[in-house]
């Protein structure tokens, strides 16, 4: 795991779930169990998460499921809220141009 500007070390004290490798991007990533899907791209310092279809960055506002504006591709399943999804081993995460239209 690279330095990350918004991931609190782990000499900091804290409890964490075990280490799972997911891929973002295309890239191999550590995360933690008990982290979400926006969590993690916070912590890879992507916190443009989607574009609009104007092409505008969108990424993590009210945190909690409400504004749909961290939408990314889980697994190759589109519009899934990041802020509302748990990482899971293996899961392949991918940023997401514009909404995908029907697949809601
Ligand atoms: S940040 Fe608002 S739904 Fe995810």
């Amino acid at each position: 795991m690279s330095d990350h500007a918004f991931r609190i070390t782990s000499s900091d004290n804290i409890r964490r779930g075990a280490e799972i490798e997911v891929t973002l991007n295309g890239n191999k990533i550590k995360g933690f169990e008990g982290e979400t899907v926006a969590t993690l791209m916070m912590a890879e310092n992507m916190v443009a998460m989607r574009t609009t279809t104007e092409g505008q960055p969108r990424g993590i506002y009210c945190g909690m499921g409400v504004c749909f504006d961290c939408l990314v591709v889980v697994d190759d399943v589109a519009n899934t809220r990041a802020c509302m999804t748990w990482l899971k081993p293996g899961m392949k995460i991918e940023t997401q141009a514009g909404l995908r239209a029907g697949e809601i």
